[in-house]
């Protein structure tokens, strides 16, 4: 079981495999989920609780802490032993090196398995993740195929066999590279441009900024306040149109599917300098907006169908 705020690839394993999902819907205002939404949806047959370290939606993390003690006072009481996965594809390489206080790792109980993302904040090219389990025992043995084709015995257990290990070397010269005290100061970095970016959203006076205050990725997720002639699609589409930026609007999935909001990235790349320029881009593209009345029909069309259509 896992909550609204999963990206696709929850749904994805539950329709290829069978499993059959129960999701914790979100609501205007609450973007994650706690042990309170978890607790009525256990049962004897739950096979695990995914957790999120940094939502593809808002950057924010599932309460992992509560969620934890849910699981273990459901052991105790009554005698389930539920693993809590942790989907850090995003916040895997963010939160211990800008929250390396914050507990939602192995240092719970109850967390078996992790999987991280090293195309994202682990800063190489894609396509490299990684699963983490807490012990041996945590990969069940019948998913493990043993062969001795290149040699020497392998064990295989990943849907492909033949991968390039290119990304793998890159991922670990950027360990050996930068250590711990360089992907600190690299992260340290975006979040200082993603408060700068947010401090001047905030002061332009027409936007509401999501979870600003909260443990979050590098990033700035916002909204539109107020009544407007145009949306947050139309927003994007001025900004790519006209400045080739890309800060992607979207609709948060369900219960809150009417909320539209936007979120900006702040990657290595993204310099405090471009954080100046992104600002008055996107205060331009709201005056371009608000003078001609929203996207022209045929401008949201792009947006909705991508270019090409
Ligand atoms: C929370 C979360 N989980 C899973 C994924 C998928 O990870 P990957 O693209 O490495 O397959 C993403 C993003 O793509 C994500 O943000």
């Amino acid at each position: 079981m896992f909550g609204g705020d999963v990206h696709v690839v929850w749904e994805k394993f539950c329709r290829y495999f069978d499993v059959e999902p129960r999701i914790v819907p979100l609501e205007r205002g609450k973007y994650t989920i706690g042990p309170d939404d978890v607790s009525p949806h256990i049962d004897e047959n739950t096979i695990g609780v995914a957790a999120v370290l940094g939502t593809t939606f808002t950057g924010h993390k599932d309460d992992i802490v509560g969620i934890n003690d849910l699981l273990l006072q459901i052991k105790s009481e009554r005698g389930l032993d539920i693993p809590l996965h942790v989907d850090g594809a995003s916040g895997g390489f963010v939160w211990p090196f800008l929250y390396p206080h914050s507990e939602w790792d192995f240092r719970l109980e109850q967390v078996h398995s992790i999987n991280v993302s090293g195309h994202k904040f682990g800063l190489v090219y894609p396509g490299i993740g990684w699963l983490i389990f807490r012990e041996p025992s945590d990969l069940n043995r019948d998913l493990v195929f043993e062969e001795n084709y290149l040699g020497k015995t392998d064990a295989t257990f990943t849907l492909n066999f033949s991968t390039g290990s290119s990304m793998v070397l890159a991922q670990y010269y950027n360990f050996v590279r930068y250590g711990r005290a360089g992907y600190t100061y690299i992260m340290r970095h975006m979040q200082q441009n993603a408060r700068a970016l947010a401090e001047k959203l905030q002061s332009m006076g027409r936007f509401e900024l999501i979870g600003p205050d909260e443990e979050q990725l590098p990033l700035v997720a916002f909204r539109l306040s107020g009544d407007n002639d145009y949306d947050e699609f139309d927003i994007a589409w001025q900004l790519s149109a006209e400045r080739g930026w890309m800060v992607p609007a979207y609709t948060l999935p369900p219960n809150a599917q009417d909320i539209k909001i936007m979120r900006a990235l702040v990657k290595e790349t993204l310099s405090r300098e471009h954080v100046d320029t992104l600002a008055r881009d996107i205060e331009e593209a709201c005056a371009t907006l608000e003078k001609k009345g929203g996207a022209h029909e045929s401008e949201r069309r792009k947006i909705m169908t991508g270019p090409g259509h």
